[in-house]
């Protein structure tokens, strides 16, 4: 057997560096040896959690099974992992110290299969690995990483259209991970309004921020949907204090009612994300007689933002706001007086993709405009992700593509993200995929002149509902 014990003081609360530890899908980020960590059992971390752990050794990939086996809270948690050639049991305990914490993590490794003759020529190594890999885990509790920039790579791949469109697949997604920054920040007391949230991305983006700790207001416009999005929350995060607010944000009536009741609860508003969103292939009107597309992926987001800047406005951090957009807008040029389609040149995926630039523009806007209200705002795209939305809208695209559609976790990655890194508070006004800016005009024949792009808000207003 070998045993290692380490130890490292970190200047972050016994709270924080627990739950960051304990939640073993965070190894890749400080482990030397991690690459990709799951967690496979249901329900929040706690005894009991499983995790399937890809380390890599050499040029070969050892898979690891963890189960936690003592979980007691800002103390000790202990977990035992099983590979093909050898066990190992995890002890690590957490002391609250003036200097912050104190992590002490012992592993010990019971080899198999005749490999334990070798343990004195392994030793060093493993000693190596185990120093590595608590200097990362400080370095990830205590380190803000830098503001992402496009790297050169994705850089030529955007100048050469095809493989920067490639990179919508999860081929894009698994080419990002290496060069994730770890993301150790809890978002307690933060206060999120996500719209569209018990569906795809939206419902990705919910439970991944329930269990970063931020206190939810979760917009749905179904009523017979929230008790089944209350109990998902629960089973999946424990979190049983979420706000649902109803609201059909496909009509502007629903939007200013709910903007009201937002205002009047008057909760500073930490995060906005403008998530709620559908594809709609045929040509229908709104209740209110607006063109569906323009109503719910424009008009609202635009009203649902500018309604609740005081809240926005009203905090004491920085706060975000977040578009989803969606790479379809890049086939796109913002017109003004493109963006209703009439029935008889109606094409949804059109509609949506002009939509879509306009949100994208509108970001760009607002990011000038708010810098000095201290609001950032980015959009994202989330490549393409197999979601029940891209399932009703895109069943042929979703057949053909299934092998390389992202899971809606992977498609939320970068939502989650730009909610709660904090270095994602330090930029503003870009577009995203993958955590890393992206250029938003991958042709340059789409780039809208200023007067379309000065012109938009103005035109917005003109075509809201007239009160009746
Ligand atoms: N999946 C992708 O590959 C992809 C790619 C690019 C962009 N996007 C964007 O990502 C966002 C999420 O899409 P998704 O793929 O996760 O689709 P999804 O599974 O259909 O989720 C869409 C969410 O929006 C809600 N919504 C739709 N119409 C609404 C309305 N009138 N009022 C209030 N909420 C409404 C839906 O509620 P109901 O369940 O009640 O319908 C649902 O919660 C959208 O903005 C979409 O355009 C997705």
């Amino acid at each position: 057997m070998i045993t290692l014990r380490e130890e490292i003081t970190v200047a972050r609360s016994v709270q924080d560096c627990f739950r960051y530890v304990a939640d073993f899908r965070t190894a890749p980020e400080w482990d030397a040896t991690a690459v990709r960590s799951r967690k496979v059992s249901e329900g929040p971390v706690g005894l009991g959690s499983q995790f399937d752990v890809d380390c890599a050794v050499g040029p070969s990939t050892l898979k690891l099974h963890y189960e936690v086996t003592e979980y007691e809270p800002w103390a000790t948690v202990a977990l035992v992992g099983k590979g093909r050639f050898f066990e190992v049991q995890d002890t690590i305990t957490f002391t609250e110290t003036d200097a912050g914490t104190r992590i002490v993590y012992c592993a010990e490794f019971t080899y198999r299969w005749g490999l334990e003759r070798l343990e004195g020529q392994l030793e060093s190594g493993m000693r190596a690995m185990g120093a590595e890999s608590l200097s990362g885990m400080k370095k990830a509790l205590e380190k803000t990483p830098s503001v992402p920039e496009i790297s050169a790579c994705s850089n030529r791949a955007d100048r050469w259209v095809a493989p920067g469109v490639a990179m919508f697949s999860r081929w894009g997604y698994q080419r990002s991970l290496p060069q994730r920054q770890p993301v150790a920040h809890f978002m307690d007391g933060q206060h999120v309004v996500l719209t569209g949230a018990n569906s795809g991305l939206g419902l990705a983006t919910a439970i991944a921020l329930a269990e970063a700790g931020a206190d939810l207001t979760l917009i749905i416009r179904d009523p017979k949907k929230q008790q089944g999005l209350l109990n998902t929350l629960e089973a999946k995060t424990g979190r049983t204090d979420v706000e649902i607010e109803l609201a059909d944000l496909g009509l502007l009536e629903e939007v200013e009612n709910l903007s009201q009741r937002l205002l009047a609860k008057g909760k500073p508003i930490d995060i906005l994300i403008n998530n709620a969103g559908a594809l709609f292939n045929t040509y229908g009107l709104t209740g209110e007689g607006l063109e569906q597309s323009f109503a719910l992926l424009l008009l609202s987001p635009w009203r649902l933002t500018r309604n609740l800047l005081p809240l926005l406005s009203a905090n004491t951090r920085t706060a975000r706001v977040i578009n989803v957009v969606s790479g379809g807008m890049y086939t796109e040029k913002l017109a003004c007086d493109r963006l209703i389609m009439n029935p008889s040149d109606y094409q949804g995926p059109r509609a949506y993709a002009r939509a879509k630039r306009a949100l994208t523009v509108l970001t760009e806007l607002w990011a000038e405009e708010w810098s000095d209200h201290d609001i950032v705002v980015n959009a994202m795209h989330p490549g393409w992700a197999d979601t029940p939305g891209v399932a009703s809208a895109l069943p042929t695209f979703r057949a053909v593509t299934r092998r390389i559609l992202r899971s809606p976790e992977e498609g939320a990655d970068t939502i989650v993200w730009m909610a709660r890194a904090k270095e994602a508070g330090n930029i503003t006004g870009k577009l995203f995929l993958d955590r890393e800016p992206r250029t938003p005009y991958l042709l340059e024949k789409t780039r809208e002149p200023a007067a379309e792009r000065h012109g938009l808000e103005a035109f917005l207003a003109q075509q809201l509902p007239r009160p009746s």
